[in-house]
């Protein structure tokens, strides 16, 4: 909705019979042409310093105490538009002040900050929080943590990251959706609405940024800042797609990647900046360069120094310059030079002020005075539904879990004590002092008889020398809950991983433990899939916590002993070993799929075999073709049966919805959560479309007992694909849909066909 504001005009009239004399006139006029007008006015004031300097986002060393009289004196010039985790919040009023009243023209500075899984609160890492599919209580999460915040003067946060992330060596997949780009279009949106709450300019609002536009999570090798090659249709397909969502639901900021793509580094990328984001989506916000990310190109061989890097950013419509000063040193240059044009800068420095007048800087530059809103409880108890509703279940054989309170527990592992790793990557303002681990939850619940031996100091320990006590209090308990994993430091960015194995002596830990003919409960904390292969047989039940966050321990508690049912479901699929990535559900056919009777294992090739591709397909000899767990999967304590899916009305063919309906019941014993999901294929293609895709999710609670009917409804839009010509189609053709658990659950199969 517009909202009108009453601007009036004050025209002289100077007719050639009469004296001047004024008239005054009001007009009705839009907020955003209001804006406009504001930021007309502005520009015609700035200097071209000061609209080099809006481009400007600097920082401030942690180490330095005292705010650098270099950094006052360049707020004062109007040479600095934003900073960058300024924590202090005497400094941040400081130089609020300045830019406010000794700068030239009076314009706000904006504060960012990697706000990615909270503030002081510290949720789920985001991997996590989308293993929930929820996006209500993502929103929630967000809406907490832009209250928490904005107590720091931070109005502006570098999140969420919207990167396809198919590859769990990647350190950053922690940070992501996962593999899928409905899931992380539907999670994307969620953390923008929480974010930026109803109106970007109330005070605890605080702009999103849709990152790293785009294709960095398809570094090669899932080494970190590798490059990304991504065909076109990939990267309409699936790359964009959640960027396009988050454009559309008015995502104030983007950031661009580290990374090259297809040969073009995505911060000089003209293609996308301009021409996607700005022409074909109407983008109006900014978009911030990623740390150096636009001097980087003159390694990545793009540019052959600082002053042509700056050059191809600024060209490509590449708004703000995160730490790096190139456009500070050469723009002038270029300008002189017709390198570059001044009408090109001001539609920058425009977009710059366009969101600092949407947050409402202008009008309210200072924050408030802190409040008692830090680690509030009602934010606690929010991170502690969102720890619940993450975990999976992976494994649960002889039903061990939930815990039977008459047994005792032998608690054992690195992961069980560690509040600082729990918190997991990208926590600056999360505080181990404020978070709750597994250990003091099982203390403090008091049910259950516990002996406590840590085993292995951290993930990567490599000495067995705690191993005996560990095996002593085994022994003498009924069942061992084995918390283990990765240390918060082992994922996130530049932590990428070759082998995805438990690090340290974890497995022979779990190994001798085994010995002992007690069960094992693994607990796994970790930013990432582990692969699980050499100890999965080992232990009886698995229950995936990911980094929980601050509240973890009392979220993991109510999971193993049954106050609540699991019922999170994995957003990437597990691989077996690593030699099995990418492995992706929503990949492609071969001319030659995979037919389950006919796969020829390693140890059944005879002797001697002579050369033969029979009963060979797309498989690996020795690791077949199935992950260990698929996309969406997760157990719970109870049951679910789906029965009566259906088409329940079809009106594609003129263009409208399809309702697809399916009855599901918990059959278990307990109230559980199901997410219900559907997925379709395009049968036949002008280019050919993967093997399966997420259209839609649900997740409902139900009694035992109890049933309901799930709806889903979509249109052609949502199966359109772009195609040969550039453009996006829906073919005519068969279309098949599944209603499941899991994306390669099968067992409830439709089909429609558009004429
Ligand atoms: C990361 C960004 C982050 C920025 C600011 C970079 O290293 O790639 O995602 O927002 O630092 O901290």
């Amino acid at each position: 909705m517009r909202n009108y504001l009453v601007l009036t005009l004050i025209t002289c009239c100077l007719l050639s019979n009469c004296t001047p004399k004024e008239s005054i006139t009001n007009v009705l006029i839009s907020k955003e042409d209001a804006i406009e007008f504001k930021i007309d006015s502005i520009l015609s004031k700035m200097t071209l310093e000061e609209k080099i300097g809006q481009t400007a986002q600097r920082g401030k060393s942690s180490r330095v105490k005292e705010l650098p009289v270099e950094l006052k004196e360049a707020v004062k010039k109007g040479e600095i538009g934003s900073f960058l985790n300024i924590m202090n919040k005497d400094d941040a009023k400081e130089l609020q002040r300045i830019a406010m009243e000794e700068s030239p023209n009076k314009i706000p500075l904006i504060f960012a900050r990697d706000v990615i899984h909270g503030f002081k609160t510290i949720f789920p890492i985001p991997l996590g929080q989308a293993a929930s599919f929820d996006p209500n209580l993502v929103q929630k999460g967000a809406r907490i943590s832009a209250i928490e915040a904005s107590t720091y003067g931070i109005r502006w946060t570098f999140a969420p990251m919207l990167d396809i992330s198919r590859d769990p060596r990647w350190g950053r997949i922690a940070e992501s959706a996962g593999e899928d780009q409905y899931l992380t279009s539907i999670m994307g949106e969620a953390y923008i609405k929480g974010f930026q709450g109803d109106d970007l300019s109330s005070s605890t609002s605080i702009a999103a940024c849709a990152k790293h536009f785009v294709g960095y999570g398809a570094a090669e090798g899932g080494r970190d800042y590798n490059t990304a090659n991504i065909n076109e249709f990939s990267l309409h397909n699936t790359y964009l797609k959640p960027f396009k969502k988050a454009v559309e639901t008015n995502v104030a900021t983007l950031m661009t990647g580290f990374n090259d793509l297809n040969g073009v580094p995505v911060s000089g990328n003209k293609y996308l900046l301009t021409e996607v984001l700005r022409n074909q989506w109407g983008f109006d916000g900014f978009v911030v360069s990623d740390w150096n990310s636009i001097i980087e190109m003159v390694p990545h061989g793009f540019a052959e120094d600082e002053a042509a890097a700056a050059g191809k950013a600024a060209n490509a419509m590449l708004d703000m310059e995160m730490t790096s000063t190139s456009y500070q040193d050469n723009m002038k240059n270029l300008i002189e030079e017709r390198k570059f044009s001044e009408n090109q800068l001001d539609e920058m420095v425009r977009n710059i002020l366009r969101i600092k007048f949407k947050l409402g800087l202008f009008d309210k530059p200072y924050f408030e005075p802190e409040s008692d809103v830090l680690y509030a409880k009602e934010h606690l108890e929010a991170a502690k539904e969102a720890a619940k509703k993450s975990m999976v279940l992976l494994k649960n054989k002889n039903q061990i879990l939930p815990l039977s309170t008459k047994k005792s527990l032998a608690i054992i592992g690195p992961l069980a004590d560690a509040p600082h790793d729990q918190l997991g990557t990208w926590t600056f303002d999360g505080e181990k002092a404020r978070t709750i681990t597994p250990l003091t939850s099982f203390k403090e619940d008091g049910e259950h008889p516990i002996l406590y031996s840590k085993g292995l100091s951290y993930s990567r320990d490599k000495s067995n020398k705690r191993f005996n006590d560990a095996i002593k209090i085994a022994k003498n308990s009924d069942i061992i809950v084995f918390f283990g994993g990765e240390e918060a430091i082992l994922s996130g960015e530049a932590h990428s991983r070759a082998n995805l194995n438990l690090p340290g002596k974890q497995e022979s830990l779990i190994s001798e433990l085994h010995k002992t003919g007690k069960p094992i409960v693994l607990v796994l904390m970790a930013g990432r899939p582990i692969t699980l292969g050499n100890i999965i047989d080992k232990v009886d039940a698995v229950l995936f916590a990911w980094h929980p966050g601050t509240m973890g321990g009392p979220a993991i508690l109510d999971i193993l002993t049954g106050k609540a049912s699991p019922s999170g479901r994995l957003p990437i699929t597990w691989p077996k070993e690593v030699g099995q990535i990418p492995i992706y559900y929503n990949h492609k056919n071969t001319g030659r799929p995979t037919i389950p009777e006919e796969f020829v294992q390693i140890d059944s090739i005879p002797i001697g075999a002579w050369q033969s591709s029979l009963g060979n397909t797309s498989h690996y000899l020795d690791l077949g073709y199935l992950p260990q767990y698929p996309f969406g999967y997760g157990l719970t304590y109870s049951s679910f049966e789906y029965c009566d899916v259906k088409i329940l009305s079809n009106e594609i063919n003129e263009n409208g919805p399809i309702i697809v309906s399916a009855k599901i019941t918990n059959t278990g014993n307990v109230i559980a959560e199901e997410v219900v999901q559907l997925y379709f294929r395009d049968m036949v293609g002008s280019i050919t479309r993967p093997v399966k895709e997420l259209l839609r999710f649900k997740k409902i609670e139900l009694e035992p007992g109890a049933s309901k009917i799930v709806d889903f409804v979509f249109s052609k839009d949502d199966i359109s694909f772009y195609g040969l010509d550039k453009k996006w189609v829906v073919e005519p053709g068969k279309f098949k849909l599944w209603v499941g658990k899991h994306a390669l659950d099968q067992t409830h199969e439709l089909e429609f066909v558009i004429e």
